[in-house]
């Protein structure tokens, strides 16, 4: 080779190799594929003078070549750029796989000039190249170039170059696909979620047939096609976010999101910023801006948990949300207007606290729009069979087991106070079934404060009805002085479990010395093994 052919030879793999490298940048740096795409014709374009830089992608739905890209193309021209297999330069390509050079497209019967974009053909030569775009082997669509006629470049070398850079398009537009089809598939995952929870959070799910919970089902029917607020009053554990949530899954709304927000377990200031959000800089430590729930929950519901624990300055700007249904981030000043059903749930006393000036009266009135009073347990207590069946069933699937429990237990169950409510019976029944080496439960086998008392385990058949403090009627029941003795066991096992089975704690709880309480384990025969969170705690008589 001589020396003049070697100096433009080695100027055109320099040039090659930074139009190879340019592309590589752009396909690092984006996951949008029309910006990468766009960015890499223009690429061709400067760096290599290719002109009218065309991408075509085949779409196996309608089996057409279609223009996705084209540099200096108007969208009308674009629009023209439709192949059938096998259909011209372009459908031949694509068909065979291999690519095509046309040296003068004037004189080129099979070029179609379908998008019309290059005026009159036979003003000025040009050359025409074509090249498929593969993805594992597979065309799935065309790169295509013009080049000035008469340049001094062999098609040889420009069809080489044009080659790898379309094997580079194949990789992001496989990516893209990959992409697409995880996000099809989240979308998909996210319907079925939600059907799930809609599913899951159905009234029929809810156990109870009393007559209060008939009432129950009945205002949540009702208030769940308006968007009315609720308030849902009940002591711990009595379903009062379950019926929440039903009360959402149930409404117009269910598509839309449920936000919770638990009032009690934040400071008054991070309340607000939760509640409302916050602008960038509205204090320390606020270093972007961030929506609160109430903007997440737009066209949604929103359930404040513990509504009885905010402070007096959120209950105003509360107040205002619930009266104009708008305010502003914290450090904000644009009002936003949100669509909001609002279910607040307490266990306090409201009333008391409005007397005792802690609760705003005006926002008392606005939350208890529609309010729902949920039944402690030992109200209800012809729901407890059901419930035990419930989850009886529910923590034998999960643990794969198959648990039943005595007639002996289920009246133990039965006659116990469940100060608990729901929530209480439930993990009764969960750690029956996980702690239990039998397939049969027995009243040995019961957590202590369930467990029926001495006289029973000691064989004794007749028990004071007063036993639990109430009888299976729910109503408070006197009795003689067996009745003062179990009150006393019943006390020292509340103790034993509020102190995590720690004696010298317990006693501390009763005002009593460890040696005391030793003396009255001995007496009551308290001497089964406790067990809290999985450590166990042997009490000695
Ligand atoms: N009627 C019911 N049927 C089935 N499960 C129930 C029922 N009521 C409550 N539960 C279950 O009992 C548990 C406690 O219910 P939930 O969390 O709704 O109570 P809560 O009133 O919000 O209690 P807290 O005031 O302590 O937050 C949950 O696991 C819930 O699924
Ligand atoms: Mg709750």
């Amino acid at each position: 080779m001589s020396p003049a052919t070697e100096q433009p030879q080695s100027n055109r793999r320099v040039l090659e190799l930074s139009t190879l490298y340019e592309i590589s940048k752009i396909l690092g740096s984006s996951l949008d594929l029309e910006q990468s795409l766009t960015g890499i014709l223009r690429i061709l374009n400067s760096f290599m003078g290719m002109r009218k830089g065309t991408i075509l992608l085949y779409d196996v739905k309608t089996g057409e070549l279609s223009i996705r890209l084209a540099l200096g193309m108007t969208s009308e021209e674009m629009a023209r750029g439709k192949y059938q297999m096998g259909e011209g330069i372009l459908g031949k390509v694509m068909q065979h796989g291999l690519p095509m050079v046309i040296p003068d497209i004037g004189q080129e019967p099979q070029f179609l000039d379908r998008t019309q974009s290059r005026g009159d053909l036979r003003a000025q030569p040009i050359a025409f190249i074509a090249v498929p775009i593969k993805v594992g082997g597979e065309t799935v669509g065309v790169l295509s170039v013009d080049r000035l006629f008469g340049q001094a470049i062999s098609f040889e070398e420009d069809v080489r170059v044009l080659a790898i850079v379309a094997s580079l398009i194949g990789q992001a537009v496989n990516l893209q696909q990959h992409v697409m089809r995880e996000r099809d598939g989240l979308l998909e995952q996210t319907r079925s979620l939600q059907q799930a929870l809609r599913t899951r959070y159905r009234l029929d799910n809810i156990v109870g047939r009393s007559k209060r919970m008939g009432e129950i089902y009945e205002a949540v029917e009702q208030v769940s096609q308006t968007r009315a607020t609720v308030l849902l009053r009940g002591e711990s554990g009595t379903g009062k976010e379950l019926i929440a949530r039903a009360i959402h899954y149930n409404s117009p709304r269910a598509s839309g999101p449920f936000v919770k927000l638990n009032c009690a377990a934040l400071p008054q200031s991070l309340l607000e910023s939760e509640l409302f959000g916050h602008e960038k800089g509205a204090f320390t430590g606020a270093t972007a801006a961030k929506k609160g729930r109430f903007e997440l929950a737009d066209g949604g519901s929103l359930f404040l948990d513990e509504i009885g624990d905010i402070p007096m300055t959120v209950q105003v700007k509360l107040l205002r949300v619930l009266q104009e249904r708008c305010f502003e981030r914290v450090g904000g000043t644009k009002t936003i207007a949100v669509d909001v059903r609002i279910v607040a749930a307490t266990n306090q006393d409201l009333e008391s606290a409005i007397a005792r000036g802690e609760f705003r009266e005006d926002l008392y009135y606005r939350l208890n729009v529609v309010p729902v009073l949920l039944p402690p347990l030992r109200e209800r207590r012809e729901d407890i069979p059901l419930l035990i069946e419930h989850f009886l069933a529910k923590y034998n699937r999960e643990n794969n087991r198959k648990i039943r429990i005595t007639g002996r237990v289920l009246q133990a169950l039965l006659d116990y106070d469940w100060p608990g409510n729901v929530r209480e019976l439930e993990n009764s029944v969960e750690r029956m079934v996980v702690m239990s080496r039998r397939r049969l439960v027995l009243p040995d086998d019961l957590p202590l404060p369930i467990a029926p008392g001495p006289d029973e385990s000691e064989g004794g058949r007749i028990r004071p009805p007063a036993i639990r403090g109430r009888g299976a009627t729910g109503q408070p029941t006197t009795g003689g002085l067996s009745t003062l003795r179990d009150l006393e066991r019943q006390q020292i096992i509340r103790a034993l479990t509020q102190a995590n089975g720690v004696q010298a704690k317990a006693a501390a709880l009763l005002g009593i010395t460890p040696r005391q309480l030793g003396y009255r384990l001995r007496r009551y025969g308290v001497v089964r093994a406790y067990q809290v969170a999985g450590e166990s705690h042997a009490l000695e008589a």
